[in-house]
């Protein structure tokens, strides 16, 4: 008898549950509108919604490479599997046509279609919920004044139960808080300005923050350093691998320009992000960087010490090293002779000269991972403008080469010891494992109808 109580008992507690959780994870549709007059939105919030759109990426995401912008397809690898953009042009019957600015606004403040669906979180909803509606307001705009393309994305490829979308509510319920941002008193204006765009619109977090089993970023480890497209995204917090600490100064014509002459060049995803950041005001992207060196904190004095140590070092004619020998540094530091040092021993200013690698983040970075990209594709070149280059060398090493080439630079260059899993990871990279993007500094192949804010 205790038992069968039990069961019932339990049975209740569990129908009680799904009854709480189905109230929870469902969304009712919004009924669907006419197309809006394209000369019904105002044209200066049409052009806000240019500027905000280009913080946002949208177009990284929902522009196949060559193809028409806006119209989705794009296809982004998880580890869970292949999931496609949506198109977000005003078609009515493939895009966003129907949807009222309330649509809009839910779909970027919790991440449910305008149908009821909940989205994904590779439509990066977990920042975007931060976007406040007056913002959400110019964004509307501007998308529903771009030319309507009719597009239907591919199937996402995603695994039982993952295609089921009534799994991410279940998500929601564990790893999402609602926005909208929420001002911090205690900090200036500029700073909560800052804030607001990084971990809204700007979703820098999404690369930047490492990620638990269930692909949500990890709390407690706020711009520690993430993955984002077969590249790592290096740490933005006190962990910053920079040899020279950043400055407010060196974040903000890093993040404008897409280089700083201490840091290099932006390279693999990080270059569409500054292509998109330069449309904004300067007074913008300087809040971006007050935020951010804030985060980074004041370097420790050790740190500034050995900052200094290396602009000396730089500054006077850099020896190489004499015979190489037969251990695998000195094997490198034949390759690095005679294949890096005539674009990387300093001689030549950046950005379209190499830089000298006692600067470089990628050989300070805890992992091989970017040097691995680099040195196999290279740099490609942006066309239609001059921007920085460097040849890959896929086909003229080997990954022993790659692996006594890397074990040199660490040395000679970071002054660490050599990645422990070179070989390993040059093979996977090679194999397309990670899906490495390979992109010119400046982002993507634009379509030829893609409107940015410098089109408005
Ligand atoms: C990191 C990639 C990424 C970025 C950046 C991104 N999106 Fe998306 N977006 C997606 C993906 C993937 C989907 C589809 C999600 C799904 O199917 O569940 C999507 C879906 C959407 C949807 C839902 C469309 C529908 O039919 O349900 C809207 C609206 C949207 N995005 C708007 C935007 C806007 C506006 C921006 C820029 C502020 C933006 N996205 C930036 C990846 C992105
Ligand atoms: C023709 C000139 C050229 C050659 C040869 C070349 N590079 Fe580069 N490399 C560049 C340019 C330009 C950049 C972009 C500017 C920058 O950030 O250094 C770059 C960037 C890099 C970066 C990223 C640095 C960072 O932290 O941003 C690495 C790593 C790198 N190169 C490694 C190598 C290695 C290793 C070799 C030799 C196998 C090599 N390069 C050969 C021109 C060259
Ligand atoms: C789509 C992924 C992605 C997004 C979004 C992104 N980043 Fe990056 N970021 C990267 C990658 C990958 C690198 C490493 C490649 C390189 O050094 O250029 C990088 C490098 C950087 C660096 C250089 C760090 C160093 O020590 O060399 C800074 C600073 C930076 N990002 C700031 C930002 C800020 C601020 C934002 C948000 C406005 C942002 N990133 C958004 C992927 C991203």
């Amino acid at each position: 008898m205790r038992l069968k109580h039990f069961l019932f008992g339990l049975l209740g507690v569990v129908i009680v549950a799904c009854a709480g959780f189905f109230a929870i994870a469902w969304k009712s549709a919004i009924t669907p509108i006419r197309p809006p007059d394209r000369a019904s939105f105002d044209q200066a919030l049409i052009h806000k919604g240019a500027m905000l759109a280009a913080v946002g990426n949208c177009t990284a995401c929902h522009t196949q490479p060559g193809g028409r912008s806006f119209a989705g397809s794009f296809a982004l690898p998880t580890p869970f599997g292949t999931i496609y953009s949506s198109n977000i042009t005003p078609d009515p019957e493939t895009g966003i046509g129907t949807w009222s600015e309330a649509a809009f606004n839910r779909a970027m403040r919790e991440g449910v279609s305008r149908d009821g669906k909940h989205l994904y979180p590779a439509f990066p909803f977990d920042h975007f919920t931060l976007v406040s509606d007056e913002d959400n307001k110019a964004l509307y705009a501007f998308l529903m004044t771009r030319p309507p393309v009719k597009q239907s994305p591919p199937a996402n490829e995603l695994p039982f139960p993952l295609n089921i979308r009534l799994v991410l509510a279940g998500w929601k319920l564990l790893f999402f808080d609602e926005g909208p941002f929420q001002n911090v008193a205690s900090e200036s204006e500029e700073w909560n300005r800052g804030a607001y765009l990084v971990n809204g619109l700007g979703h820098c977090g999404a690369c930047h923050t490492p990620r638990n089993m269930f692909g949500a970023e990890r709390s407690g480890m706020h711009l520690a350093g993430g993955q984002a497209e077969g590249w790592s995204a290096p740490a933005l917090n006190p962990s910053s691998p920079a040899p020279i600490p950043w400055t407010q100064d060196s974040l903000f014509s890093y993040l404008r320009q897409g280089w700083h002459a201490d840091h290099g060049v932006t390279n693999g995803p990080m270059g569409e992000v500054t292509g998109n950041l330069g449309l904004l005001p300067d007074s913008d992207v300087k809040t971006i960087a007050t935020y951010v060196a804030a985060l980074m904190g004041t370097p420790s004095p050790e740190r500034q010490q050995r900052g200094e140590q290396i602009r000396k070092k730089i500054g006077e004619d850099f020896v190489l090293a004499s015979a190489p020998t037969d251990t695998p540094a000195g094997r490198g530091a034949a390759i690095y002779q005679a294949a890096c040092a005539t674009c990387h021993d300093g001689s030549r200013p950046l950005p379209f000269g190499g830089i000298n690698f006692h600067l470089s983040s990628t050989i300070n970075a805890p992992d091989a991972q970017n040097a691995i990209n680099m040195v196999l594709f290279g740099l490609p070149a942006a066309s239609g403008r001059q921007s920085a280059i460097m040849p890959g060398f896929a086909a003229a090493m080997t990954d022993e080469q790659l692996t006594d080439l890397l074990a040199y630079l660490r040395e000679t260059f970071a002054g660490q010891p050599a990645w422990p899993d070179v070989a390993a990871r040059a093979a996977d990279t090679r194999s397309g494992k990670f899906q490495v993007s390979v992109r010119p500094s400046d982002g993507i192949e634009r379509g030829p109808d893609n409107i940015g804010a410098q089109d408005q």
